[in-house]
């Protein structure tokens, strides 16, 4: 049974929520199966009962929809009469007199949530881990059992729309003073005690939306007050998103719609603009990747099987710059101790810092004790000697990006742990498997590629060298993971996979302005195609010489090897910045765009009309598909290669690494979404127009012709 069903002496009835099979409670179908068959037995005993608790038998009080279930449906029927038949359900529990309480004992989200909203009395244990919330946004859905519509008659309008724009989980405090539940309990006894008692004190129960008396907290849409400020919402949204989301604009108009009409009509409006989210493509992407992919990321599909589980008291840090500091700080707050060693005690103590900064703001956020903050300092150890280093069981090197000193540094850390201790290097461009050559224990080297900046970013590539061994691997996974990190696994080469692939989004933008179009049409395509920055604004931040310097590298690493690299219309540009123009970006103060010395806001440099006349004004769309194409070809590369290994590390990657499209689920997402055979056929037309960086790779033809998908 999904839902036990146990009436007390006093009449009191107790629904525990049981889903079989799973840790978590969630809504599926066996759910609705027992929900019905308990509504039944409800409606029958109606007299005899006094009260309501809805409960949970698990740790947590409910995760939500199963997803997995959702995933896989493509009926709109599906959606809109399950929602329907839920809700009907809901509105039976809320209307039928007698008081209903949930007893929140954990987490509750989305659906779960919405259970409880339909209770007259929401009460939670006060327990700082458990969140309350209405997430559906995050998966590119809306709370379609209700949530909207009871929200925002129980909120008002915009603190309701705050709560699902956004997605906003909070803990059970923070729940009451926002009015989402109405009491707290110290433990479960104590939670089932005070659920008895309000039902025991209250004969009747009716929800504020179905008193006679009852007003929209804040006013209807039509209150002037409100009626003022509502155009504004979707406005914002389409200057933040680019309507690449349809979640939250649905959500507004389900909002603003249900609050015109009764409750009835209200939730139906709900269910019609759920169905539509449900069967659409951007929240098919996005739980594919943010749910299905991640899961399976996080439960180790790319870490070797091995029983070995990797341990990390102690870690070393080398290197206290920007990259190191931020390093330190995330093992430090994860329980580790750090040992952050730089050239001298002074740079050292720059770097630690960095981590009392975040620290204080943890603290005056509330966040975080001072106790707690002072214990995660004192973890870190400042230092410019390297004996220190003795113990760790691993070493993070974050030194400057040069191969002799690098080596060097290898060396010193490596003569002072054990052997059974990992090497691992933060390095952005050098391949691992030749800065391996100088370890001496090759096998317990590896790449962990950290981004900027590291407290926030929330991937971590993990660069396995030629001969890095399982052990290591499956040690520095668990390693990301105990940092509470993400962790993908790609095969060393060149720009691993995270650069390589990024650098093709920069370089077509870059492109585009040499061919001659409007530096500002091309800044507008990058973010319309959902990038978080422009092309030309990101060079400016990674730097035009760091490019160009990058490029040389390789042209003279590869020559070494006897290869040759593909020309690329990009460079011919940033040459000309850097060389002639002397704008190398951002940190030299000029680039592409303007960074005023009095600290205006920046914009586009007004030289590059002159610099890169414009002969020429793609298409937006031509200019999107150009930028993103060469972004999914270059990972499909990737993966023929052998540099990365699966699809989720692939899509994961992108979109955590460096803020690929979310909407469209990621690089290999993003064909599926185009359409496998749509994709190749325009991946031809670009190919046949802009060069071969635009050709079909082989295996993808083949995918295509066995009507496989990614
Ligand atoms: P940074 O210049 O901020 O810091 C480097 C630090 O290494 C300096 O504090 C320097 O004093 C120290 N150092 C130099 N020699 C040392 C030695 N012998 N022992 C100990 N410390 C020594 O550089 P950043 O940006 O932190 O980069 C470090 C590494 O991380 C580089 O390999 C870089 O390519 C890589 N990386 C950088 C990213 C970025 O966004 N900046 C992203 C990913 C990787």
């Amino acid at each position: 049974m999904a839902i036990n069903y146990n009436k007390d002496e006093q009449g009191i009835v107790t629904l525990t929520i049981d889903t079989q099979g799973k840790s978590a409670n969630v809504i599926n179908l066996a759910f609705g199966v027992s929900f019905r068959e308990n509504l039944e037995r409800l409606k029958a005993e109606k007299d005899s009962i006094r009260g309501i608790i809805i409960a949970s038998a698990k740790e947590t009080f409910m995760a939500g929809a199963d997803i997995d279930e959702m995933f896989k449906e493509t009926d709109p029927k599906y959606f809109f009469d399950r929602g329907q038949e839920l809700k009907a359900g809901l509105r039976y529990i809320e209307t039928q007199g007698k008081p209903v309480v949930a007893a929140i004992n954990g987490t509750a989200l989305g659906g779960g949530f919405e259970l409880c909203l339909a209770a007259h009395r929401r009460i939670a244990i006060d327990n700082p881990k458990t969140q309350i919330g209405l997430p559906e946004v995050t998966l590119g859905l809306l709370p379609g059992g209700g949530g909207v519509t009871r929200m925002v008659r129980m909120l008002g309008l915009q603190p309701a729309l705050q709560y699902l724009t956004e997605g906003k989980k909070v803990d059970p405090k923070q729940a009451l003073s926002d009015g989402l539940i109405h009491e707290l309990a110290t433990d479960k006894a104590d939670l089932m005690a005070k659920a008895k008692a309000w039902i025991l004190a209250n004969n009747t129960a009716i929800q504020p939306w179905d008193d006679r008396s009852y007003k929209m907290p804040g006013g209807t849409p039509t209150t002037p007050k409100v009626a003022s400020v509502l155009p504004v919402g979707p406005a914002m949204l389409a200057k933040k998103t680019y309507n690449n989301y349809p979640a939250p604009l649905a959500i507004m108009c389900v909002a603003v719609e249900g609050a015109m009409v009764d409750f009835d009509t209200a939730t139906r409006i709900e269910s019609r603009y759920f169905t539509h989210l449900a069967t659409g493509k951007v929240s098919k992407n996005m739980i594919k990747v943010f749910w299905t992919q991640l899961n399976a990321i996080n439960s180790g599909n790319s870490r070797p099987k091995l029983a070995v589980k990797g341990e990390f008291k102690k870690v070393g840090v080398l290197g206290a710059g920007m990259m190191g500091s931020g390093i330190a700080y995330c093992a430090a707050i994860s329980g580790m101790q750090v040992v952050l060693k730089d050239v001298s005690q002074e740079s050292a103590d720059k770097g630690k810092a960095y981590s009392e900064n975040l620290l204080k703001k943890r603290v005056s956020k509330g966040k975080m004790t001072k106790e707690k903050a002072d214990e995660v300092l004192n973890r870190i150890k400042a230092t410019p000697n390297a004996d220190d280093l003795k113990g760790c069981d691993l070493i993070i090197e974050a030194v400057f990006e040069k191969r002799e000193l690098k080596a060097e540094v290898t060396k010193e850390a490596e003569e002072r742990i054990a052997d059974t201790a990992i090497f691992a290097s933060n390095t952005s461009t050098l391949p691992i498997t030749g800065l391996a050559e100088k370890s001496m224990r090759p096998k317990n080297f590896i790449g962990l590629h950290f981004f900027s900046p590291v407290d926030k970013m929330p991937l971590v590539e993990i660069i396995v060298g030629k001969e890095t061994s399982d052990e290591t691997l499956a040690k520095a996974f668990d390693f990301v993971k105990a940092i509470k990190k993400t962790p993908i696994v790609v095969n060393d080469s060149r720009g691993f996979y995270t650069s390589r692939v990024f650098a093709t989004y920069v370089t077509e933008g870059i492109a585009m302005l040499g061919e001659g179009n409007n530096a500002r049409s091309i800044e507008a395509a990058g973010l319309q195609a959902g990038m978080p920055v422009g092309p030309l604004a990101v060079t400016d931040e990674v730097s035009l010489s760091l490019m160009t310097h990058i490029r040389k590298q390789t042209i003279e690493d590869m020559k070494a090897e006897g290869k040759t690299i593909p020309d690329h219309p990009a460079y011919a540009v940033t040459e000309k910045m850097v060389n002639d123009l002397k704008r190398a970006g951002k940190a030299a103060g000029a680039g592409f765009y303007e960074y005023p010395k009095d600290g205006g806001k920046k914009h586009l440099w007004s030289g590059l009309k002159e610099a890169f006349p414009e002969k020429t004004q793609l298409e937006e769309k031509e200019m999107i598909d150009r930028m993103m194409f060469i972004q999914a070809l270059e990972t499909v590369r990737c993966l023929d290669e052998g540099v990365l290994r699966n699809i989720p590390d692939a899509n994961i990657g992108s979109i955590f690494g460096w803020g690929f499209a979310p909407f469209k689920g990621g690089t290999l997402q993003y064909i599926n979404d185009y359409g496998f055979k749509e994709f190749i056929a325009r991946a031809r037309e670009l190919n046949s127009k802009y060069g071969a960086r635009f050709t079909v790779p082989a295996s993808l033809e083949k995918m295509a012709a066995e009507g496989k998908e990614f």
